[in-house]
């Protein structure tokens, strides 16, 4: 039987620990698993694209646990009433390729962009940096806003969407939340939101090369965490901010990042430090006060394998176990399958009528 994590149970799981204890929790986990990086089994995602959005399998191993991820972006998808970003996904065990859990990972899939973002602003952003604009007020944001709330100390939050009811809507769940010493503030343009910001996220959906982010916005020393451009011409980013001399830009994984993020603007050129590099303390993000540090994220596979290795912890710890799916067949006679198929043998019906 293949444990299997829902919706509720997700949300169960998430308010046992916090939300905020959560993406700490798992940002140590993906922090944990880029220091082992080689030992991984590593390739760009495989995408499927249409004129509205994107559906893309994300695989990687370690050769003892294997998981995927099926996610979709499709930015228009909110004005009929659905998720731009919805995911499912499995672990299982190399040994015997069986699966071992099956989740939801929509809300796993903001939990740990959010987390992954902190971690590398935690190495990016300057020391004692505590506000941050944030662009885009849609489903990711309040992930966001806690991730670095919680991890970086951030205590002014400056906030922009072209849809005030985002914004609005943003602003009344960081108020029940009751975050620390948040201050939260609405802006009437992104200018406005990352003028004298020490980071600015950019999480926007919008299937084109948009310019949310243009060269005179930027300021010495600020942190960018573009989160929204994830796709072949779905950027925020103007190019000529890429091309600063100051600029330091860390990706997930180059070749990812060179088809899918902000650098795919670079066309091959620039140099770009992966995120494994800067946490095995190889590489530096940062040199100076003064340079501009751009994390480009995309969402690699690897950070959905640690996601999945720590929910299947947290599940199979509480005192219930978890509940389980008879996604595959248990044959007495494993060749036997067939048996399976006919009602009198097959063993799970036995087990329920027993
Ligand atoms: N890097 C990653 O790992 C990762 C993970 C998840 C989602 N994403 C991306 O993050 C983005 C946001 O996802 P979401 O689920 O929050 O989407 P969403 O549709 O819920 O929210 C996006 C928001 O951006 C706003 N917006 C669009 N263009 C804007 C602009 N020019 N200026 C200001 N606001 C603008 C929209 O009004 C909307 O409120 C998507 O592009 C998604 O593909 C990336």
């Amino acid at each position: 039987m293949v444990h299997y994590i829902g919706t509720e149970r997700l949300r169960e799981l998430v308010s046992r620990v916090g939300c905020g204890r959560f993406i700490e929790e798992l940002a140590a986990e993906i922090a944990a698993d880029y220091q082992r990086w080689n030992e991984f089994e590593k390739s760009a995602r495989l995408a499927s694209h249409s004129t509205v959005g994107v559906i893309e399998l994300m695989p990687t191993t370690d050769g003892k646990l294997y998981s995927f991820k099926y996610v979709n972006g499709h930015p228009k998808n909110t004005a009929q009433g659905l998720l731009t970003v919805t995911a499912f996904g499995v672990l299982a065990d190399v040994s015997t390729g069986y699966p071992l859990l099956l989740s939801e990972m929509t809300f796993v899939t903001a939990l740990r962009t959010a987390a992954i973002c902190a971690l590398a602003a935690r190495h990016m952003a300057r020391a004692g940096s505590r506000s941050m604009a944030l662009i885009g007020n849609g489903a990711q944001s309040e992930f966001q806003a806690i991730a670095f709330h919680q991890l970086l100390g951030i205590r002014e939050l400056r906030l922009y969407d072209t849809d005030s009811r985002a914004t609005a809507k943003l602003i009344r769940n960081l108020a029940r939340l009751q975050l620390q010493d948040l201050t939260v503030i609405r802006c009437g343009s992104t200018a406005e939101a990352v003028c004298g910001a020490d980071i600015v996220t950019t999480v926007t959906a919008d299937k084109c090369n948009a310019t949310v982010l243009t060269p005179e916005m930027i300021e010495p020393g600020m942190h960018i965490n573009g989160v929204g451009g994830d796709c072949p011409g779905k950027t925020e980013l103007h190019g000529d901010i890429l091309l600063r001399p100051d600029a330091r830009i860390v990706v997930e994984y180059e070749p990812q990042a060179r088809v899918e993020g902000e650098i795919q603007q670079l066309n091959g050129a620039g140099r770009v430090t992966e995120l494994a590099q800067v946490l095995l303390g190889k590489q530096s993000a940062r040199a100076t006060e003064l340079e501009v540090t751009i994390f480009d994220s995309v969402g690699f596979a690897l950070t959905d394998f640690s996601s999945l290795r720590y929910l299947h912890r947290l599940n199979s710890e509480q005192p219930d176990g978890g509940q389980r799916i008879d996604l595959i067949p248990e044959p007495d006679d494993p060749k036997d399958l067939f048996a399976g198929l006919t009602p009198q043998t097959s063993r799970l019906r036995r087990r329920r009528t027993a």
